[in-house]
This record gives C-alpha cells, structure tokens and sequence, in this order.
C-alpha cells in the first residue's frame, strides 16, 4: 500500500461524514508528498486546532492550542517548524526557536486581534499609567510583544495576571478576553480607548486596563444561540473559548483554551455536546470522538485561519516560503515577555 492509499484510509475512518471521498483521496496525496518532504527537508510542522480537518488529520506532527505549540516550537531541534496556523504563531515559533527557519505556508495568515493594537498604542498606554505591568494576550504583533513585560494564552491568562501580584495590570488586546480574565481574577476593568472621562483614566484604583480588539469569530456568539440550543436540547453541554463575550462565558458550563475544550470533550459523560468556536475545530473533534453527539449549530470559520491549505503547506517546504524574520531588537524583547510566560507554566 503507498503511503497516499494508507494517509486516504485513515481520513475516510475520520472523516467520511464531513468531507466528500473524492477530496479526500486528492488531499491524501497532497499530504503523502508533503510528508515525504517533511522526512528529506529535517521539518517539524506544528497544526493549530483550527486547521482544516483534512490537513490536521494527515501532516502535523503536533497538534494543538496555541500554548501547547508555543511549546513545541521552543522545544524542537529540526531545521525546519512550517507553522499551520496564523503569523502571530508562527512569530511565536521564530522568537523562541530564532536558530530555525519558520515557514508559514501563507503569505498574509492575520488575526482580527492582531491587527487590533500596534506597538504604538502599548507606548501610550505605559506613558499615561507608567510601572503597571503589561500582559499582553499571543494574538498579537511581534513588536507588541516587544513592549509588554508577559504574554498569556488563553490557557493561562487568568493565571499570568495573578503571579504578577499587583494591583493594577494593563491587558491587551481582546476586551473580552480581558473581561472574562477580568471576572475571574475579581478586578474591575476599564477601557481608557472607549473614551472613558480623563478622571477616572489617571486613577490606579481601577485593577485591570483593557483594550478594545475583538476576535471576528468569537464575538459572534450570542446568549440567544445559547437558549435557543438549551430549549430544545435541556441536557446539552456547552463549551465557549473565553474570546467569547463575558455573557456567552457565563450562559456556558465551560469556558478554555482549545486544548482544554478537546480535553473536556474526551472526558464528558454529558450525551451531547455544544462548542462555541472556529468551525474546523468542531469537525476535527467530531471526527477524533465520534461515539459522542456533537450539535453542529456554528458556521464561523476563521478566514485567516481558512488560508493555510495543504497545497501551500506543501509549495511552502518545495520553495521555503514564507520565511518569518524578526529583527533582533524586537525578537529580544519579545523573547523575555514569553520566556515569563513559560515560566509561569
Ligand atoms: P487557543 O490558544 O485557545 O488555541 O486560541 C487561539 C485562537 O486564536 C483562538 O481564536
Ligand atoms: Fe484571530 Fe479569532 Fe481567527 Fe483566532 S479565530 S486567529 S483570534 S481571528
């Protein structure tokens, strides 16, 4: 049996309910090449839990949220880490593992919270409440990296924010994220670009500083999708990532990371189950748990997520594009906000 007769197998067992055979046997080809590469080339590729089902069941040789992966780049002594994720993971990657060549398999993979802060604004922010510390959340920029003292994930915001044992902490970008962090950590937030009075801005006796970017997936979500899912289905069990809103975290039984939403879902007793989440995600653990009842009501793919393909997975190891390159004076800097996060941890 070719190893693209063995790769189409094991998707069909996975993934024969979701995805049409004759796309699998062309992506099963696809994905026997680029492992071939993977071999000659000395690659590693890691594949975040929203990749598409077809690539994340066939090339990555790790999977997961984007702590675990941050991880794993830190860790890895190939030559080569193709990140199948977004540029702000694959920025990740290079910081923490400068002496590897990063390849992210497109060109332009952003991220709505990304794009929602510059290094720029973290500079005014610092100038108008100057010793708080930042924390700023990995969706973000290199060079925002830069100017904060810690990174967080999702998997250990609310952690993060508490070893710094101050009283007040600046946290970027996501407002619900910072909101959901906000709640559990018990400070209050405010948010100095909504225009609250001057007044106010100057006091320190606010607990948590927040910014106003949103994740265009997450945000979506709604109370309502929640009852409406409830009413007809009482004993569902509903997941929600905590870039969701605050209202959508408090309607749901769990809020986590990814990887803690997989984790949930291979535990659960519950006969049913709800993500609220990117799409693909739903798919690759509906196909990793089939025994369990997924409720299949979210549509919202992520679009920058939704460009890392196996055809340019694999014209990204023949060509080494898209090469990731920090300068050094942002890298450095960004390096000691990430290595205090992994201490953390
Ligand atoms: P995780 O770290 O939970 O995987 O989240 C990354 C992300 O971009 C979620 O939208
Ligand atoms: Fe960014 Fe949201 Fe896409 Fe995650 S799902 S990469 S936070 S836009």
């Amino acid at each position: 049996m070719t190893s693209a007769d063995s790769i189409y197998n094991d998707l069909k067992r996975r993934l024969h309910d979701v995805v049409p055979d004759v796309e699998l046997r062309y992506k099963a080809g696809i994905a026997a090449e680029i492992n071939e590469l993977k071999k000659q080339r000395n690659a590693v590729i890691l594949g975040h839990n929203y990749m598409e089902p077809a690539l994340y069941h066939s090339i990555p040789d790790f999977a997961g949220d984007s702590l675990e992966l941050s991880r794993r780049a830190a860790e890895t002594d190939k030559d080569i880490i193709v990140f199948c994720g977004v540029r702000f993971m694959a920025e990740t990657a290079k910081i923490l593992n400068p002496t590897r060549t990063v390849l992210l398999p497109a060109r332009r993979a952003g991220c709505s919270l990304a794009d929602g802060i510059t290094a720029d604004d973290v500079r005014s922010l610092k100038q108008k409440y100057p010793g708080v510390p930042v924390v700023s959340y990995v969706n973000t920029n290199a060079d925002v990296k830069a100017e904060s003292d810690i990174i967080c994930t999702s998997g250990n915001a609310s952690r993060v924010v508490e070893t710094l044992k101050t009283e007040t902490v600046i946290f970027l970008p996501d407002e619900y994220l910072a909101r959901n962090v906000a709640k559990e950590t018990g400070r209050h937030i405010i948010f100095p670009s909504k225009g609250v009075p001057r007044t106010m801005d100057a006091s320190l006796e606010y607990a948590m500083i927040g910014w106003t970017a949103r994740c265009e997936v997450h945000e979506k979500f709604t109370v309502d999708d929640i009852k409406a899912v409830r009413k007809q289905f009482p004993d569902v069990v509903i997941l929600a990532h905590p870039e969701c809103s605050p209202e959508v975290v408090a309607a749901s039984d769990f809020s986590g990371s990814t990887g803690a939403m997989i984790k949930y879902v291979e535990k659960t007793k519950a006969p049913r189950y709800l993500l609220l989440t990117e799409c693909s995600m739903g798919d690759n653990i509906a196909a990793a748990q089939p025994e369990k009842e997924m409720l299949r009501m979210c549509s919202v793919r992520c679009p920058h997520m939704n460009e890392i393909t196996l055809e340019d997975t694999l014209e990204a190891l023949k060509k080494t594009q898209y090469v990731i390159e920090i300068p050094d004076e942002i890298r450095l800097r960004a390096r000691k906000a990430l290595d205090r996060m992994l201490a953390v941890n």
